[in-house]
């Protein structure tokens, strides 16, 4: 009996598509189990290349079941979109699982995501205007809909009409905006609730008795440790748990099910939207870094920050998730460097610290980074197929990483093919 969850120990963009993609061979259900189509993961097989936001990276593997689990938000409308284009690449997505207990994002979530960062100008988040934060925040106050309200469309329609008499006042009266009409949002959702009937049960009864059978379960988190709600860089965060405690509850497993956290993290670090960020680039070398990595975001397009590797954060992500392992992303991005450069700890106020200082919020705006200089490799290593291949400052990167962050990295990523992958004996 075992689960995996793999988690992002950055801010998102991590691989977390390649890992989950690659690693979902071993399992028999890839579970999603938080956030919504605010994540983008690109998975490159061959000549397909993937760009999922919702279905879990599993799903090119005919025995893997994919889960979207109790704790992901949906918009069904973009669900079925994504399916649609699955399809057309000849890839079967009938085995999917949606949980009755995902919420769904309703237009008027989408309009507020939209409207409300307008309102904050300066302030903004930089959120994806997907609808995902205002999708929680009526999760949490206890008006949202959830994805079994679509097959009884009295009660739907009762909920939906209590809810948008709130929300029309305020679009209308605050934002100054037209309001929206029950009868066309439940006409939407009804066809919504045709063509998802198929796909809905109770997932987290299906994992347990899939568990109890000698069945594994990977679950795959979207987005990051620093966008967590609670743990990230609040308020620069999105309106979920990335964590792994996170993967609890999104997913109704409980603590003694899972085996392995494995923390997916860059060489380097990138963030999207606003918010603190340490050891950003604003120099040629996050210009070359971003080039050659092409950090462009999967669903925005938006440019993503750059910065040098932080062991701070990383450090702080093995505690919070309590990682047992590391799968080292995008190594062969940083391949033409004379020298790199590696935070190993911040100076704030005067004081050196390896951990975040207890005033996390201020401390991360106002730290500076203490860098270290490891020489480069200047040598392609995409064809690497074993450790062993890899140039000596390579090894020596990814080695000194491991010693700063003391988690084992067990895998390295060299490329976005499911090859490019290095197995290391930890
Ligand atoms: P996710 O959101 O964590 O799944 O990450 P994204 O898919 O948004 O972004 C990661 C990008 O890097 C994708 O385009 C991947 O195809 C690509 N990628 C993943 N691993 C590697 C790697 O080791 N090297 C290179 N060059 N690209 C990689
Ligand atoms: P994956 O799964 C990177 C960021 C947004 C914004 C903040 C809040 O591909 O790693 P939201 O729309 O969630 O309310 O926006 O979170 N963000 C991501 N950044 N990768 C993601 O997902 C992200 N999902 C949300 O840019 O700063
Ligand atoms: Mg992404």
């Amino acid at each position: 009996m075992s689960a995996i969850i793999i988690v992002g120990t950055q801010w998102g963009d991590e691989g977390k598509g390649k890992a989950t993609d690659l690693l979902a061979d071993q399992v028999d259900y890839v579970v999603r189990y938080q956030g919504g189509n605010n994540a983008g993961h690109t998975i490159i097989v061959g000549d397909t290349t993937l760009k999922l936001h919702l279905v879990p990276s599993g799903v090119m593997y005919p025995d893997v079941t994919p889960v979207i689990g109790d704790g992901v938000v949906l918009d069904p409308g973009v669900l079925l979109e994504e399916l649609d284009g699955l399809v057309a690449q000849g890839i079967d997505v009938s085995r999917l699982k949606i949980s009755g207990n995902a919420h769904l994002i309703m237009p008027y979530h989408r309009e507020m995501d939209a409207v409300t960062e307008r309102y904050l100008g300066k302030q903004k988040l930089g959120t994806t205007k997907r609808g995902i934060g205002p999708t929680y925040a009526d999760k949490a106050a206890r008006v949202g809909l959830r994805v079994q309200d679509l097959y009884d469309m009295k009660i739907f329609r009762q909920k939906l009409d209590a809810v948008l008499r709130e929300k029309n006042a305020i679009l209308t009266r605050v934002y100054n905006r037209l309001p929206m009409k029950a009868a066309d949002i439940e006409t939407e959702y009804a066809v919504y609730a045709e063509r998802l009937q198929p796909y809905i049960c109770n997932t987290m009864q299906l994992l347990h008795e899939g568990m109890e059978r000698g069945e594994t379960v990977l679950l795959e988190g979207a987005q990051g440790t620093m966008l967590d709600l609670d743990h990230g860089t609040y308020p620069f965060v999105t309106s979920s748990n990335p964590v792994s405690g996170g993967a609890l509850s999104g997913s109704g497993l409980g603590p003694k099910d899972i085996t392995s956290v494995i923390g997916i993290t860059k060489a380097y670090v990138t963030r999207v939207g606003t918010g603190p960020f340490p050891t950003e680039l604003f120099d040629a070398d996050g210009e070359k870094i971003a080039r050659i990595g092409h950090e462009f975001g999967t669903t925005t397009g938006r440019a993503r920050r750059v910065g040098w590797f932080d062991a701070v954060v990383a450090r702080y992500a093995g505690r919070v998730n309590g990682l047992t392992e590391h799968f080292l992303t995008k190594l062969d991005v940083l391949s033409d460097f004379e020298t790199l450069k590696v935070c190993r700890a911040y100076e704030y106020q005067g004081e050196e610290y390896e951990h975040f200082p207890d005033d996390f919020q201020t401390a991360i705006h106002k730290s500076t980074p203490i860098y270290e200089e490891l020489p480069g490799w200047k040598e392609d290593i995409t064809h690497c197929e074993r450790w062993d291949d890899l140039p000596d400052n390579a090894k020596r990167y990814v080695e000194h990483l491991e010693q700063l962050m003391d988690v084992p990295i067990r895998w390295v990523s060299v490329g976005p093919a499911r090859r490019q992958t290095l197995e290391r004996t930890i």
